[in-house]
């Protein structure tokens, strides 16, 4: 039986004033249709049981999702985490929650904030990446097309040989590389052997389960106690007595970079993580004057702008290139090649409380 996992503890910060502690992006709006989480599991509508859907989030969110989730998902499959530790500790305690409660399964983890086009085609993949897993022992990734020396993407090489041809190409990754710098981002790009990871996996919860063994034994030996825990009332002393200790390491780095066992399927489909501001262009196409305007705005000599608004009439005159924010209790003005520092505003509220 297939299992989707959701990871959704992430801050989004990059797209504050936006989103916040308690209304990450994956709890936004941002596209016009629903809130990222909800489109996330529409989209595997008949690939994977919506029902059998995991979520694993933190404190600080779990109310808000419960009231704005997705019908299909019961509370019970919400998972959370008293702090956060990054994917690999998220991931295993998923594993070790659908294998203890179904035995070994087929597990598909999906991030929550990202913007999918072409949605019949990324069906098809994940079908086609289901059947890959289910029939092999190996780590199953799906690999987008670069289009930018992007920093903030893993970057997979692979055996230009298919393993499997049709109907979507399967190669062996030759190499995982997560994050490079810029210069090394640029090489990846220019020499056209490399694929973006698209941060979604793969693979049976005994795989998975062997390769933590492998590849994080502390995380996996500190982890372990959980499984048992699960379904008793000590759950929650126990989850939280454990999760603070553990080591705060990414899937990325913590496994895929490692393992020797990780396959690609090459995605056509539109992606696009929405990671930030500047990635607004990705969903609403910008206007004639280059502008993306969600806002109350009128402007004079205004090109190339992000600008979006919660009402209140935003008027600008000479703006070229800039990200203007507007929640009403907060005003972000940013140069788009800038979008990344959002985060660091936020680092500096936080340190000043
Ligand atoms: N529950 C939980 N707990 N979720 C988390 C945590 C955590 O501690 N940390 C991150 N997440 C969630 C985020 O909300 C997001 O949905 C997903 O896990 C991935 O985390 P990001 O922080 O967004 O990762 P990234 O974008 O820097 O990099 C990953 O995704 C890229 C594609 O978007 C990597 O897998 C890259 O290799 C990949 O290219
Ligand atoms: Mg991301």
């Amino acid at each position: 039986n297939r299992y989707a996992t959701i990871l959704a503890g992430g801050g989004g910060t990059r797209f504050w004033p936006l989103s916040r502690q308690e209304t990450p992006k994956q709890l936004l709006n941002i596209s016009g249709n629903d809130i990222m989480l909800n489109d996330t599991i529409e989209r595997f509508k008949g690939i994977i049981p919506q029902e059998n859907t995991v979520i694993v989030t933190n404190r600080s969110q779990a109310v808000l999702m419960e009231s704005i989730m997705h019908s299909s998902v019961s509370s019970s499959n919400i998972l959370i985490e008293p702090v956060a530790r990054n994917t690999s500790a998220s991931i295993l305690f998923a594993a070790l929650s659908i294998e203890k409660a179904h035995g070994d399964s087929l597990m598909v983890v999906l991030p929550s904030d990202h913007h999918i086009t072409d949605e019949d085609q990324f069906r098809l993949t994940l079908d086609e990446a289901c059947t890959v897993a289910e029939e092999t022992d190996k780590i199953v990734t799906i690999g987008i097309k670069p289009t930018f020396p992007s920093t903030g993407y893993g970057y997979i090489d692979f055996v230009k040989e298919p393993l499997v041809r049709q109907p979507v190409a399967v190669y062996e990754v030759a190499e995982f590389v997560e994050k490079p710098n810029f210069k090394q981002a640029q090489g990846y790009l220019a020499s056209g052997n490399y694929l973006w990871n698209s941060g979604i996996f793969i693979w049976k919860t005994s795989v998975i389960l062997d390769n933590f063994q492998r590849y994080l034994p502390r995380l996996y030996k500190m982890m372990l106690p959980i499984r048992e825990a699960l379904g008793t009332d000590q759950e929650e002393a126990v989850i939280n007595q454990i999760y603070p200790a553990l080591q705060s390491i990414s899937i990325d780095y913590g496994i895929l970079e490692r393992s020797d066992d990780v396959v690609v399927l090459s995605g056509q489909f539109g992606w696009n993580d929405i990671g930030s501001w500047d990635a607004l262009g990705a969903i609403f196409p910008p206007d004639d004057e280059g502008n993306i305007i969600k806002a109350n705005h009128v402007g004079i000599d205004t090109h190339h702008s992000i600008i979006y608004g919660n009402g209140r009439l935003i008027t600008t005159i000479g703006v070229d290139g800039f990200i203007i924010a507007d929640t009403g209790d907060a005003l972000l003005i940013c140069p788009k090649d800038k979008a990344q520092s959002v985060k660091e505003i936020v680092d500096l509220l936080k340190e000043r409380g």
